[in-house]
């Protein structure tokens, strides 16, 4: 997978993408990132990039010269999907975090939330990613935040393959929970089945453990959740032992 983000902050990436899983991944050549300082495709003495907004208002626009020509250079040598984060964007989940790794080649447009001139979405923009609702001062960090999630579906970036399919989401339920050592913390202590070497159980016990996470955390998950034989059963017995509100929050009680 071949990334290039394009940003007024390139420093900001430096550790980021020196660092743990997309560091080694870099190293390996299993991905490519390059970051482009957007001010870089500026024709003037001060390398501006941005301008009052026809129409009077406050605040300042990003103007669309820099852009178009950034981008057209960033895929002058092949193609690439060319996707702004914003938060007018579609969100971000992992249907669409698979359907961008899908894609060999992708352009990150990095804007500061001031405001982007349109004719920029017009010409040089494929899609445009939201993180959330909610309002950042920049692209910055949402690009990370979809980098991260892309590097993880590439093969051979994160170890174990059967981690990623076991993510969160993946099956539409929450991860089960983890345990390591000590065995006993604050008087808590691990499910015992976690310590009796049989694997057909333990993995059994997290089938079901994914399912109770997910009702108490993400009732809404489980509409579309795509459920085993004995995950429906235990839907159906959390239903009958505890079908009241109170009874999805155990932790609230006593
Ligand atoms: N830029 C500013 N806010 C954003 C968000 N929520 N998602 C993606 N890009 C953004």
């Amino acid at each position: 997978m071949h990334l290039t983000v394009l940003t007024i902050f390139p420093e900001l990436f430096g550790p980021f993408l020196a660092t743990s899983l997309i560091g080694r991944a870099r190293e390996r050549g299993l991905l490519a990132i390059e970051v482009r300082d957007l001010r870089d495709a500026t024709t003037d003495r001060h390398r501006v990039v941005d301008d009052e907004p026809y129409g009077g208002g406050g605040g300042m626009v990003m103007t669309a010269p820099p852009w178009i020509r950034a981008v057209r250079e960033a895929t002058a040598a092949a193609p690439a999907w060319r996707v702004l984060l914003s938060p007018q964007g579609r969100r971000l989940d992992d249907a669409l975090v698979r359907e961008l790794a899908a894609r060999e080649r992708l352009v990150l447009l990095c804007a500061r939330y001031e405001g982007i001139d349109e004719r920029v979405l017009e010409t040089v923009v494929d899609e445009e990613v939201s993180i959330g609702d909610y309002v950042l001062s920049g692209g910055e960090l949402p690009a990370m935040v979809l980098i991260e999630a892309l590097s993880r579906q590439v093969p051979g970036v994160v170890q174990l393959a059967s981690s990623v399919v076991r993510d969160s989401f993946r099956s539409g339920l929450l991860d089960h929970p983890h345990y390591t050592r000590p065995p006993v913390v604050e008087g808590r202590e691990v499910p015992p089945v976690l310590l009796s070497g049989n694997h057909a159980e333990i993995e059994r016990w997290r089938e079901l453990a994914a399912v109770r996470a997910t009702w108490r955390k993400r009732p809404d998950l489980l509409a579309v959740a795509e459920l085993t034989a004995a995950q429906r059963r235990e839907l159906e017995r959390l239903g009958r032992e505890c079908g009241d509100g109170l009874a999805r929050r155990p932790k609230d009680r006593g």
